[in-house]
């Protein structure tokens, strides 16, 4: 099991993974690094292309290095066969492959959408060199359970089962989007298809998830600025941005739970503090009070959603999103300057440490 290090690369949480992860599997040179120097253990990296130079650094030390396509494979086959380290066996490469096999819902996040670019389909691998290849990686699902990857695996097994019967492959990654974490996951059923792809086949397994491990471990915390009636809308504008801090919220488009922090509980975010008690917000209409949740920044379609509150919201009162380290941390910007707010590590004591506070020389120096 790997760390998907795209969904959160935020080093002060590696310590709760390691116990858990095998390593991280990566999307080009710097999450790899990240990974080898706070994570240890396996590095697996894929990209849908590389840069000669980002090549040349991941073979002194990744494990895994798979390719997005055949011309990319066959402009550095040679040189990654040759590398020491491959021929150590410390080095092992791979293909992506596209089994075409859809069983998303939202197109943006399926790699087997018509036209592709993610991955190999097996019109092309019909007679293809695979000298040098031992790995073959397949990704396809988001926020899916067992019986999808069921599905999906015998659909890749069909195309490619003889190929993954060759001694030569050693390795199967199944990618992420397994929602593990999930109570209704079943898990059982996962094992069993693990344990029987290793025994059909003689591959090591490996899933690399990434959202599964920050479901439900983070919130954002946000201040009400400003309140005002608009054509018709009641409007909060709040010291954060859609666009800057949770993007998935414009492009998912993804609906964060929201609460009030007030004085009788009806709910409760991921994420709370001693001495708190927090009331759930409703769809639109459905509670006495509702709002428009903006950003204070220009752009028009800067925000979050509509809510209801049980009481009116008022300047300096907090807000609390549910459900906001994963894609989202590693998603934010400068957009605006909108200050970022601070990334703060809750111990289950109720201790807090502040692992990133951000200033105007952080917006200042990453923009040149
Ligand atoms: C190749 C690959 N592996 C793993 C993941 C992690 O997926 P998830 O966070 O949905 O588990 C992704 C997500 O886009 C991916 O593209």
């Amino acid at each position: 099991m790997l760390v998907a290090l795209k969904a959160c690369s935020t080093t002060a949480c590696f310590d709760t993974l390691r116990p858990y992860a095998v390593g991280c599997c990566a999307s080009g040179l710097y999450e790899a690094r990240l990974a080898a120097r706070h994570m240890g253990g396996h590095v697996a990296v894929y990209s849908p292309a590389y840069r000669e130079s980002e090549l040349e650094e991941l073979l002194e030390f990744a494990h895994h290095i798979d390719f997005n396509s055949m011309p990319q494979w066959l402009r550095y086959r040679e040189r990654c066969r040759t590398h020491p380290r491959a021929q150590r066996g410390e080095l092992q490469f791979g293909l992506r492959i596209n089994p075409c096999y859809s069983t998303g819902h939202t197109p943006l996040y399926d790699p087997c959408v018509p036209g592709s670019r993610l991955g190999i389909p097996a019109e092309q691998m019909k007679g293809a060199d695979l000298n040098g290849i031992s790995g073959l990686h397949i990704h396809t699902l988001c926020e899916q359970g067992a019986q999808e990857l069921t599905d999906t695996f015998r659909a890749f097994e069909k195309q490619f089962g003889s190929l993954l019967a060759s001694p030569h492959i050693r390795y199967l990654n199944l990618g992420g989007g397994h929602w593990i974490t999930k109570p209704d996951y079943d898990r059982e059923a996962l094992v069993a298809l693990v344990r029987e792809i290793r025994s059909c086949y003689d591959v090591e397994v490996y899933l690399e998830p990434g959202e599964a491990w920050f479901i439900h471990t983070g919130v954002l915390r946000a201040r009400v600025l400003d309140v005002f009636d608009s054509l018709g809308y009641r409007h909060a504008i709040l010291d954060i941005s859609a666009s800057a801090h949770m993007p998935d919220t414009l492009e998912m488009p993804y609906r964060p739970d929201v609460y009030a922090i007030g004085s009788s509980g009806s709910g409760e975010p991921a994420v709370v503090m001693p001495g708190e008690s927090y009331i759930a917000a409703g769809e639109p209409g459905v509670l006495p009070h509702t709002y428009r949740l903006g950003a204070p920044t220009c752009l028009a379609g800067d925000v979050i959603g509509d809510y209801s509150f049980e009481s009116p919201l008022e300047v300096g009162d907090e807000l609390v999103f549910d459900d906001m380290t994963h894609y989202t941390i590693v998603k934010t910007t400068h957009f605006n300057g909108v200050p970022h707010p601070d990334i703060v590590m809750q111990r289950r004591e109720g201790v807090t440490t502040v692992a990133r506070r951000f200033s105007y020389e952080d917006f200042e120096s990453r923009l040149g």
